[in-house]
């Protein structure tokens, strides 16, 4: 059976790694088939674009290259690890994927929307995630725990405007796809672990007994 694609979306410094993987030890615990991964740098080649994207010292960078770089490390991906993994039954939890492109390229540089839909598609497939969990932090709180005291990537250190613009994309994005993306409110880690674990088990109901007690701690 194929696996389900679960992504982890939001602004800097939400915790979505950490959550990502909680969840993962989770799902590993009960037993499911698990592949976590994340863009941009899921792949070899992949991690060389990460390192050009992310560089503090990257200079002036076009919107329009830094479009393309971010689609060219998703098409990577999906070619080389989502999909082979979703094929061979594992579910696959992705630290960002297109919506991210949406909600900074699009909403943050002000690129238009239609071409981002349209590379997004392109460099998925079509390929859609089945959930994608949106954590809730107000963007000057995500920089602040990002940045912590030192200072951040080049996408770290836009400013506020830029943030606020990204934020305003994921709420639109969310609030156009109810289905799809489940709005996981801000707390501990241990709270919003919780709340995740509701929303997925609910969504792919893993929660039969035999699941149940296999994920006990
Ligand atoms: P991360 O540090 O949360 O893994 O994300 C790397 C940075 O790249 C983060 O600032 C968000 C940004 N980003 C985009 O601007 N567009 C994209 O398509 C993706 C995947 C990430």
């Amino acid at each position: 059976m194929q696996g389900r694609f679960i992504t982890f979306e939001g602004p800097e410094g939400a915790g979505k790694s950490t959550q990502l993987g909680l969840l993962g030890e989770w799902m590993k615990r009960g037993g499911l088939p698990v592949r976590t991964t994340r863009e941009p740098g899921g792949t070899a080649l992949g991690a060389g674009i990460r390192e050009i994207l992310l560089a503090p010292q990257g200079g002036e960078v076009s919107p329009l290259a830094e479009l393309f770089l971010y689609e060219a490390d998703r098409a990577q991906h999906i070619q080389e690890v989502i999909r082979p993994a979703l094929a061979a039954g594992e579910h696959v939890l992705c630290d960002r994927f297109f919506d991210s492109t949406t909600a900074y390229q699009a909403y943050g540089r002000g690129l238009p929307a239609e071409l981002v839909e349209e590379l997004n598609a392109r460099a998925t497939g079509g390929l859609v995630p089945d959930l994608t969990i949106l954590l809730d932090i107000s963007p000057s709180e995500g920089l602040r725990r990002a940045r912590g005291g030192v200072s951040g990537d080049r996408l770290e250190g836009e400013g506020m405007e830029f943030h606020e613009r990204v934020w305003r994309g994921f709420s639109e994005i969310s609030r156009n796809e109810p289905g799809r993306f489940r709005l996981i409110s801000a707390g501990t880690v241990e709270e919003v672990h919780a709340r995740i674990l509701e929303a997925v088990t609910k969504e792919f109901g893993w929660t039969g007994e035999s699941f149940k007690a296999r994920t006990q701690p």
